[in-house]
């Protein structure tokens, strides 16, 4: 039997576990052209989530369209551009009549070798940006008169390290008119995105409804993960669920890499549990390494400390000096720097955001 497990891309359908409230929430805020900032820390499961609602979104009434746009990697205005006008494929599946709707833009059509989806990419001369933008998003809107559409931008933290000036104030602009669309802003870096959204002074402000996503119950992972293997003939005790979830601290990542091996177990195990987790690190080390590599010495000490002790009164002088930091400023300085480079996540205290990093921290000293 097919292993039901996936941990190396976004999940849908019976690998996906719950998530029924933000499924129902999405699709009701779709079919209501409801813009939503949709965020987590990394790996949470939000690329998941809406590649889940879309899914959905195809069979229920009243019926909504959609367009998943990735900008990860899109370093500036004219790779969103492309990323709008290749997104348009997904709802115009007749590629001569696009382009015919892109009369006066100088756009090129061909099939991406990796992904093997069209892709459609324009050449633009700088000052030509905003009429380009305007027009990829005006040609959007033109398919919502007939149907109500589901934009997902994932990634869209990257928008706010494009270099050109007033991008967020002109794409703003032009999608705010669009009324019968329902755009969902997702990402991590979740101090980028909450500037975004939340201050006054940027041009998204208030231009969506502010949509954390919490980690799935460890009863929803039970009833799940137990509803698989049972598929397979094995009944699995809750305990040994629970004992994943909490090795993986909520990660859904890792429990599904944790589920995954064990259904290739011929025994299901605490000792099995420990075997895959030593396998897990082991497979992680190298990538682990290069990212230790690249923290000063300060964001290290920082990390040891918050491994040792968990992150509970880490500003102690004992505990500062057992890393050898002379002052709390220091700290709080590579603390910080570790949340920018979402290594760690503050809520009331700092935590790693990778589990398996966590514990191979803890395993260095
Ligand atoms: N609802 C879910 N049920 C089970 N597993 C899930 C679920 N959501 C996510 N996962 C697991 O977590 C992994 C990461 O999910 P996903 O890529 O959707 O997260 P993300 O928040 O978009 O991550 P990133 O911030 O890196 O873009 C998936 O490969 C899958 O193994
Ligand atoms: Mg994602």
């Amino acid at each position: 039997m097919e292993n039901p497990f996936s941990y190396s891309d976004y999940v849908i359908g019976k690998a996906f576990c719950n998530r029924d409230k933000e499924q129902k929430d999405l699709i009701y805020y779709a079919q209501n052209s409801q813009n939503v900032l949709l965020y987590s820390h990394r790996r949470m499961g939000k690329t998941s989530l809406v590649h889940q609602v879309i899914h959905r979104l195809k069979k229920v009434k009243p019926l909504v369209k959609s367009v998943y746009i990735d900008l990860y990697g899109s370093l500036d205005e004219n790779d969103f551009i492309d990323a709008v006008l290749s997104g348009l494929t997904q709802i115009e599946t007749k590629l001569e009549r696009l382009l015919n709707q892109m009369a006066g833009l100088k756009v090129a059509a061909s099939i991406d070798p990796v992904t093997s989806l069209p892709t459609v990419s324009a050449s633009i001369k700088p000052r030509e940006k905003p009429e380009y933008l305007e027009k990829a998003l005006t040609i959007l809107a033109s398919y919502s008169k007939k149907q109500k559409l589901l934009v997902v931008f994932d990634e869209f933290q990257e928008v706010a390290k494009y270099s050109e000036e007033g991008f967020e104030k002109r794409l703003r602009k032009v999608i705010q008119g669009h009324r019968n669309i329902s755009y969902i802003f997702s990402g991590s870096q979740k101090h980028i995105l909450i500037e975004m959204f939340d201050s006054a002074k940027r041009a998204f402000y208030k231009m969506a409804r502010s949509y954390p996503l919490e980690n799935i119950g460890l009863q929803d992972y039970i009833r799940w993960a137990r509803t698989l293997f049972k598929k397979k003939g094995v009944n699995i005790d809750k305990e040994i669920i629970s004992d994943i979830v909490e090795r993986c601290n909520c990660q859904p990542m890792y429990i599904q890499q944790f589920l995954f091996d064990l259904w290739r177990c011929d025994t299901v195990s605490l000792t099995a549990l420990d075997a895959i987790e030593k396998s897990i690190l082991t497979s992680q080390r190298d990538q682990f390494i290069v990212l230790w590599n690249l923290l000063t010495q300060n964001q290290k000490k920082a990390l040891r400390l918050l491994a040792q002790t968990g992150g509970q009164g880490i500003y102690g002088a004992e505990q500062l000096q057992s890393v050898g930091f002379n002052s709390g400023s220091v700290l709080q300085r590579a603390l910080t720097s570790l949340v920018e480079k979402e290594i760690l996540s503050r809520n009331g205290i700092f935590e790693f955001q990778d589990a398996m990093f966590k514990k191979w921290v803890q395993s260095l000293s």
